[in-house]
């Protein structure tokens, strides 16, 4: 069966990492459609339009998964098209567990010392559709002295419940052994108090699990020094955001992470963590291998295990024999990079 993929490159390197990615899934074969969207700050400026009327529904209608680069550009300093675009896919399209899985390939990539692969190998459970992200709040007396700025952090039962479910399902179908909810309940005692009663209750329909709590700014701390404990971390849409930065950077920066946008049984949507990059856009030079670890991630979502295990393999050997970019140790250009695993993939 094909199953119908919706692209969106978006803007700066989102542009080359997702068309050098595309090379990579096209040459293991899958029966894949592809239609490319221009979507962007380009297509912004010229005619206004972010996400076109019925965009969102026509992406959930016709596609099975969208492959998604990046969304930045300093011509559009609101960021307004960005926030449309993405902040909109993940709300509207109710996109609710943001998967982020922090996967040390080769421990040269590692800033840590005496670490091997096997110690950073964790994924992340951000919850996608709330929290401080949602955009509600307002300024008084700005620009005034007094001026105060209002950001409010919005938690509902069912999105802390859903997401929990997912972060233990995941950890079963993954053959993890325990679940990690991270969070700040110790000070946001309200928002805090609600995970922790959501995940105590959860915890109990999955007595196979571990179940384990932590504060958010001591999971920071050991993530940099013990970092082999974690297994599945979930946790809300601000603190998922910044760990995962931190994530990216126990595994080789953020040229290395992928992500999948996920809400089982809907369409679901796939890009790398990095954002646009312009400082090194147009230059051949930013790493695919985030958004070709995405591409892999899209074909396991829908099914085509064994073409993203393919992926993985070649990823993982380009990482080792160093035909990779520079951030990574390589020489090669990030076309170059995503040729050479696309070739190592179609050998098999
Ligand atoms: N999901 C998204 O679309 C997303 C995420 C983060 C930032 N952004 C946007 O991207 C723009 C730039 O933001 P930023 O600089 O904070 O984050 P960024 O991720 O674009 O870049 C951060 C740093 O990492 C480097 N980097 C990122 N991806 C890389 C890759 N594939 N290979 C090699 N190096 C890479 C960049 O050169 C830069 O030095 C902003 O407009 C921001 O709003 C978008």
């Amino acid at each position: 069966m094909s199953h119908r993929i919706a692209v969106i490159p978006g803007d700066g390197i989102g542009q080359e990492v997702i068309v050098a990615a595309l090379k990579v899934v096209k040459a293991t074969g899958a029966e894949l459609e592809f239609e490319e969207f221009d979507w962007s700050a380009e297509r912004y400026l010229k005619d206004g339009v972010t996400v076109p009327p019925d965009g969102f529904k026509k992406l959930g209608r016709d596609f099975d998964a969208i492959f998604l680069g990046a969304f930045g550009d300093p011509r559009v300093p609101t960021n307004i098209h960005a926030k449309e675009i993405l902040l909109g896919m993940r709300f509207r399209m109710d996109l609710y567990a943001n998967v982020r899985p922090v996967h040390l390939l080769d421990a040269a990539l590692c800033p840590l010392k005496n670490v091997e692969p096997a110690d950073v190998n964790f994924t992340v459970i951000r919850e996608n559709t709330e929290g401080l992200y949602v955009d509600v709040g307002g300024v008084f007396k700005p620009g005034m002295p007094e001026e105060v700025a209002v950001q409010e952090d919005v938690n509902t039962r069912k999105g802390v419940e859903r997401v929990i479910r997912y972060a233990f399902e995941y950890a079963k179908q993954h053959g993890r052994k325990k679940v990690l909810m991270a969070d700040k309940a110790n000070v946001m005692t309200y928002a805090g108090g609600l995970w922790q009663r959501v995940f105590h209750e959860e915890a109990k329909k999955h007595p196979t699990l571990e179940a384990q709590h932590m504060y958010v700014d001591v999971v920071a701390m050991m993530m940099v020094r013990e970092p082999r404990q974690f297994e599945v971390i979930v946790t809300n849409n601000m603190f998922g955001d910044i760990l995962t930065d931190l994530g990216a950077g126990l595994a080789g920066g953020l040229g290395m992470a992928s992500s999948g946008n996920i809400h089982p049984g809907k369409t679901s949507m796939f890009e790398p963590v990095h954002g646009s990059a312009p400082n090194i856009a147009g230059k051949n030079i930013a790493n695919p291998i985030g958004a070709i670890a995405t591409a892999s991630m899209m074909l396991a979502h829908l099914g085509l295990t064994k073409e993203a295990g393919k992926i993985d393999a070649a990823i993982l050997d380009a990482v080792r024999q160093k035909k990779t970019t520079f951030d990574v140790g390589g020489t090669l250009g990030t076309k170059e990079s995503a040729a050479w695993i696309a070739e190592r993939v179609a050998k098999g």
